[in-house]
């Protein structure tokens, strides 16, 4: 007789860390449990600037406890703090970013146990685990539970390779144009796919496009809510080509900052924008890179493997002989097509808005 398979705290930590966001930060859960396993709490991350999990699992427990007097109750009488388990898919940080270190939310929460599933691989970053121990709480990790290493594989990766994370947008006709044939494009996608692209726009440090698109459909390229309201932070427009831009061009009047390159290879690319001082919105330097095409600077980028999340908005349009989404590619063969394969972050791989098709892809391992 099979048993049912029942999961873990980390594989629940792993399920919660999915609702988050992909980006300049990792997808991160965190569960809180009792002497006897059940679970107290659930935290995750929403993206850069918001809580750690950590911190969100430890604001839910007392929020829980504050909410039911029977809970505080029981707290006081049978759960001293030192008894509970924090179960982390990710080494707490130890550093104050925009958001204090979370060793420090765990030490103040006074629990006795830490799991961490995959260790801090960002030098300022991590140490978490170190200093917990050094405060007595027992510490196990890294336990290297598959859910959770594959969480945050691709970000490890690009941190390692020391560039932005990069995502790529494309807004497509259902026969996978991004134009009509006379080149106009807007707007081929509806109302709900325009406001979540600019929600993605207000929290990426530069949005990439060609001389192609700038010239076509001379955007403006800033984060605007629905109601037009420009979002409080701004994206710095980066213009991949040799084209000038016109004077009066509407990106100029939008950001005080338009860069523009002429390189051609997107590592390029890249290097320039780390070699631009800003103003990024975000810090330092730009950690999360948004190509919003048009289709030949997107097939470069694709070329180059340097696209790490691809979001596709399909609207339910035929345009026939238009321009196609992704352009260049050097594809002959079905066996040489770019496969990707269904991101399953921010609450699935697929949405409706509106009437349009939200389609959330990665590169295939
Ligand atoms: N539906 C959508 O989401 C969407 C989004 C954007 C644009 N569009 C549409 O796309 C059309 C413009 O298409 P496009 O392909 O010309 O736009 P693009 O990809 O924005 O621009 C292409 C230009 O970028 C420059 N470039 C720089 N590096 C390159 C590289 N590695 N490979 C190729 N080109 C590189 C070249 O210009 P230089 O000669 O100046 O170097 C090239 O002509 C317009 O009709 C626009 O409305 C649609």
């Amino acid at each position: 007789m099979s048993t049912p398979s029942r999961s873990t705290p980390m594989d629940l930590a792993a399920a919660a860390a999915m609702r988050g966001v992909r980006g300049a930060n990792p997808l991160v859960g965190a569960v809180l449990t009792a002497p006897d396993g059940a679970v107290l709490a659930v935290g995750h991350h929403r993206g850069r600037g918001t809580a750690h999990a950590e911190v969100d699992a430890i604001a839910r427990w007392e929020a829980a406890r504050a909410a039911d007097p029977g809970l505080a109750a029981l707290d006081t009488a049978a759960f001293d703090p030192a008894d509970l388990t924090l179960h982390v898919t990710l080494e707490p940080c130890d550093h104050t970013g925009t958001t204090g270190p979370c060793s420090e939310a765990v030490l103040r929460a006074g629990f006795g146990a830490l799991r961490y599933a995959v260790a801090d691989p960002t030098g300022d970053d991590g140490g978490g685990a170190a200093r917990l121990s050094r405060h007595g709480v027992r510490v196990e990790g890294p336990t290297g539970e598959a859910a959770a290493v594959a969480l945050t594989a691709r970000w490890r990766a690009v941190r390692a390779a020391g560039r932005p994370w990069v995502t790529a947008h494309l807004a497509q006709s259902l026969d996978g144009n991004a134009a009509a044939a006379d080149g106009t494009s807007r707007w081929i996608t509806g109302e709900a796919s325009r406001h979540h692209a600019h929600e993605v726009r207000a929290r990426v440090d530069a949005i990439v496009v060609g001389t192609g698109t700038v010239l076509a459909d001379d955007p403006r390229l800033t984060a605007r809510a629905a109601d037009g309201a420009a979002a409080a932070r701004q994206p710095v427009p980066v213009v991949q080509g040799r084209r000038r831009i016109p004077a009066d061009a509407a990106l100029h009047a939008a950001h005080p900052v338009v860069l523009q390159t002429g390189e051609r290879d997107p590592h390029d690319v890249l290097a320039a924008i780390a070699a631009h001082p800003g103003p990024w919105p975000h810090g330092r330097r730009a950690e999360h890179v948004l190509v919003e095409g048009g289709p030949h600077v997107l097939g470069a980028w694709f070329s180059a493997g340097l696209v790490d999340e691809v979001m596709a908005y399909t609207a339910p349009l035929l345009l026939g002989a238009g321009l196609p989404a992704v352009a260049g590619l050097d594809v002959g063969t079905l066996a040489d097509g770019i496969r990707l394969v269904p991101d399953p972050a921010e609450g699935g791989p697929v949405k409706a808005l509106g009437e349009d098709v939200w389609t959330h892809l990665m590169p295939a391992p």
